[in-house]
């Protein structure tokens, strides 16, 4: 176990300092074919919302899926560092004012306090329309299919379908208290999606048949539940050093949260159940899934 757990934790390194080498190569100052100019402010902020620390959980869930169905690790990794391009634009787009208000974020200043509003809003879309370049440019060994099918679903994943509505259903929750089957659903689309997306990614990325994707599909629903169940109960328990961002804010602006909703000690319990679940999903994989299933257990037990 003790063995287990340290390759893991080498492994979410190993593959943290690759994305962040692949993307501090992508976001410097040449233009690529086409672009005109890459504004240095505006790169700047791009740069400060993404090469700023973080778990880059999702991209190691897109490498450690497709290591598990046989896709090529270079394309695991843009693919990965596409998505973490999108996630960090939802997290420069939550912290503005007009949403969370929030100052520090991987314990270091918002984007738009290190720059201003107007632009972190700007390196938001920026990033996530990077996203879709760095599936699509030709240095991704990927099929065109392939390509076409991660733009789909990654496009569904972040949209209005997913993690953008969430973020409404998110909002607007703080005004009218959803149950808990809205609180689910919302979860599910602002912070599930992408994670989903994140494990269907390697069952694409390998070329895997509908099975394999679909289980991965579900393997990353679950994860997803478990991940947002896990920074809902942070928010409640941890400190603001160890999470790189303010806590204790969820309760006070009144988020519809299953903590909120049944507690603590119901949400620990809930959470080991999610991990039970996605642990059983993958099953047929058998020993050569260990990884996953310690990344699944990682999520619901992290402290940061
Ligand atoms: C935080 O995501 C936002 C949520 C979806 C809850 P992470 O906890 O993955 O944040 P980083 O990327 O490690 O900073
Ligand atoms: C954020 O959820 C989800 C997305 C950014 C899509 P939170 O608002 O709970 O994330 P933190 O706690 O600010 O990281
Ligand atoms: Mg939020
Ligand atoms: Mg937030
Ligand atoms: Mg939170």
């Amino acid at each position: 176990m003790k063995d287990e757990t340290s390759s893991f934790s080498a492994r979410l390194k190993a593959n943290a300092a690759a994305v962040e080498a692949l993307l501090t190569k992508l976001l410097g100052p040449a233009v690529f074919a086409d672009e005109i100019a890459r504004p240095e402010n505006l790169l700047g902020a791009m740069r400060h919302g993404v090469l700023n620390g973080g778990k880059r959980l999702r991209p190691f869930l897109v490498a450690e899926s497709a290591a598990l169905l046989g896709g090529g690790a270079e394309a695991g990794l843009r693919i990965g560092a596409a998505l973490e391009c999108v996630h960090c634009y939802s997290l420069v787009h939550d912290d503005l004012p007009a949403m969370d208000d929030d100052d520090v974020r991987r314990g270091k200043p918002t984007v738009h306090i290190a720059f201003d509003e107007a632009t972190a809003i700007l390196a938001g879309d920026s990033l996530l329309t990077f996203a879709f370049d760095i599936i699509a440019a030709p240095e991704t060994a990927l099929s065109d299919r392939q390509k076409t099918e991660l733009v789909l679903a990654l496009a569904r994943a972040a949209g209005h379908g997913g993690m953008a509505g969430g973020q409404a259903l998110d909002l607007a929750a703080e005004k009218n208290a959803p149950d808990e089957k809205g609180i689910v659903m919302l979860q599910a689309m602002k912070t599930g999606a992408l994670i989903r997306f994140a494990c269907e990614a390697g069952a694409i990325i390998a070329g895997a048949g509908a099975e394999d994707r679909r289980r991965m599909r579900a393997f990353g629903e679950k994860i997803g539940l478990a991940f947002q169940l896990a920074d809902d109960l942070l928010d409640l328990t941890a400190d603001a050093e160890a999470m790189g961002k303010a806590t204790g804010k969820d309760a006070a602006r009144g988020k519809g949260t299953l903590v909120a909703l049944h507690g603590q000690s119901w949400a620990e319990r809930e959470l080991e159940k999610l991990v039970v679940e996605a642990e059983d999903l993958l099953e047929p994989y058998g020993a050569r899934s260990t990884i996953l299933a310690e990344a699944a257990r990682f999520i619901a037990n992290r402290r940061s």
